[in-house]
């Protein structure tokens, strides 16, 4: 971590930043990066994942990854569920902490409704658009980082982990849909910042940190948010 320029923020509020990808992209593992980094250089961070992060989004996830339900949960009740899991970090945990000045790091967030539900699940986008406007609103990240690499590399790097649960049962198609609706989205957002996942580890945590150093320059529209 030597040598990193401080990140440094010039406004009272926090910012939040969203980690995003497909099964193996490396998401975990940049996520404590940042949040370790960001912690040593003093700020308070407040590390959460999605579905989750409160006692009822924890109920929540736990029926999304279920893979033993008896009855095949529809899209729009996955998608429904993903938004009610969400509002609810977003109101009761992420908004209050940005407002006492928190870094808030989330694995997964809005993104993966578009690339999971859209892209996967063939959900219309204007569904999905109208849920989250309905609410959330114009509520968004500050920085998405995308961790972006070819699905069969990412599903040999998860192959040894244990029990699957409903998402990772997926077949291959499943996840290149995903990976195709993340590519799309980020393309046409630009407070989200692709990341080639297939280079080192040392490589995505440069490209990464250069990322989050880019939200504080004065130039950029985020700047004292
Ligand atoms: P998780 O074990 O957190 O997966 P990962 O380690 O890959 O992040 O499980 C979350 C699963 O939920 C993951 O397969 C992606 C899926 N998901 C959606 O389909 N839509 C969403 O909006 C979110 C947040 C997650």
């Amino acid at each position: 971590m030597a040598g990193q320029a401080q990140i440094q923020n010039a406004s009272p509020r926090g910012l939040f930043i969203t980690l995003e990808g497909t099964e193996g992209a490396g998401k975990s593992t940049l996520i404590a990066y940042l949040a370790e980094m960001l912690q040593k250089q003093g700020h308070e961070v407040l590390l959460l994942r999605e579905p989750g992060g409160t006692e009822a989004g924890e109920k929540i996830r736990g029926i999304l990854k279920s893979p033993y339900l008896s009855e095949p949960l529809l899209p729009e009740t996955e998608l429904l569920l993903m938004y009610a899991s969400r509002v609810q970090l977003v109101k009761t945990r992420i908004i209050p902490a940005l407002e006492r000045g928190v870094m808030v790091l989330c694995d997964r967030h809005d993104l993966s409704s578009f690339a999971y539900q859209g892209g996967g699940r063939g959900l219309p986008l204007e569904t999905i658009k109208a849920v989250r406007r309905a609410v959330l609103g114009d509520f968004r990240p500050d920085l998405t980082l995308l961790l972006d690499l070819p699905v069969e590399v990412g599903m040999a790097r998860v192959s040894q982990r244990g029990a699957k649960d409903r998402f990772e049962l997926e077949k291959l198609d499943f996840f290149k849909r995903v990976r195709a609706a993340y590519l799309e989205a980020a393309a046409q957002l630009d407070y989200v910042k692709v990341i080639d996942g297939a280079q080192s580890p040392e490589q995505v945590r440069k490209a990464a940190v250069a990322a989050l150093e880019s939200l504080f320059l004065p130039d950029n529209a985020y700047n004292g948010l």
